[in-house]
């Protein structure tokens, strides 16, 4: 498959935002209510967190030609913070390659397992990529209750 991935840098943020919006509005809203996708969605416009994220962490863009049609960022060095893939590229192997390298990396830095927040929506990517469940939890942000999952897996 024709897809490249690099690091991201500041420069990429308005196309990461604009995608990961677009992504929970399309994609995430198949599993949560109407108020949970907009407080969601939301965090896409706050530019600087997104900024501090691709400075401070492992932050990885996936391209295609020259679009981004995927990231995916690790935080602490082993734990997997956000992985969305473009609303129209779901389903061509984007996340299993970033994920490739987001295990690489954790392994690189000597970490013995991955562990990360599963929405309801990317739980089977998960489970067919050998994550367990650890907990299903109800995660509270902006006074809504989002019912996720933390995952781990041994490397
Ligand atoms: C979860 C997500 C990252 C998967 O990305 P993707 O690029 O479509 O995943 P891939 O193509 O690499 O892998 C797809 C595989 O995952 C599994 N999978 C993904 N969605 C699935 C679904 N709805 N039902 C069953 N299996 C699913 C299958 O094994 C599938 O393989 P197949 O298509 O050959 O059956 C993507 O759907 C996404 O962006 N979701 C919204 C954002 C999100 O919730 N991210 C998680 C952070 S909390």
């Amino acid at each position: 498959m024709d897809i490249t991935i690099r690091q991201a840098t500041p420069e990429d943020v308005a196309d990461i935002t604009t995608l990961f919006r677009d992504t929970i509005i399309n994609v995430n809203a198949l599993d949560y209510n109407e108020k949970q996708i907009a407080a969601w969605a939301s965090v896409a416009n706050d530019t600087d967190i997104w900024i501090e994220r691709i400075s401070d962490f492992y932050f990885i863009v996936a391209e295609r030609d020259t679009e981004i049609v995927g990231f995916a960022y690790l935080k602490k060095g082993y734990y997997l913070d956000g992985l969305f893939v473009h609303k129209d590229h779901q389903r061509q192997g984007i996340a299993s390659a970033l994920l490739r390298t987001i295990e690489s990396q954790v392994m690189i830095e000597d970490y013995p397992e991955i562990r990360t927040d599963v929405s309801i929506t990317a739980l089977p990517f998960f489970e067919d990529r050998y994550f367990d469940i650890v907990k299903k939890q109800k995660k509270t942000f902006k006074g809504m209750a989002f019912q996720n999952y933390i995952m781990k897996k041994t490397l």
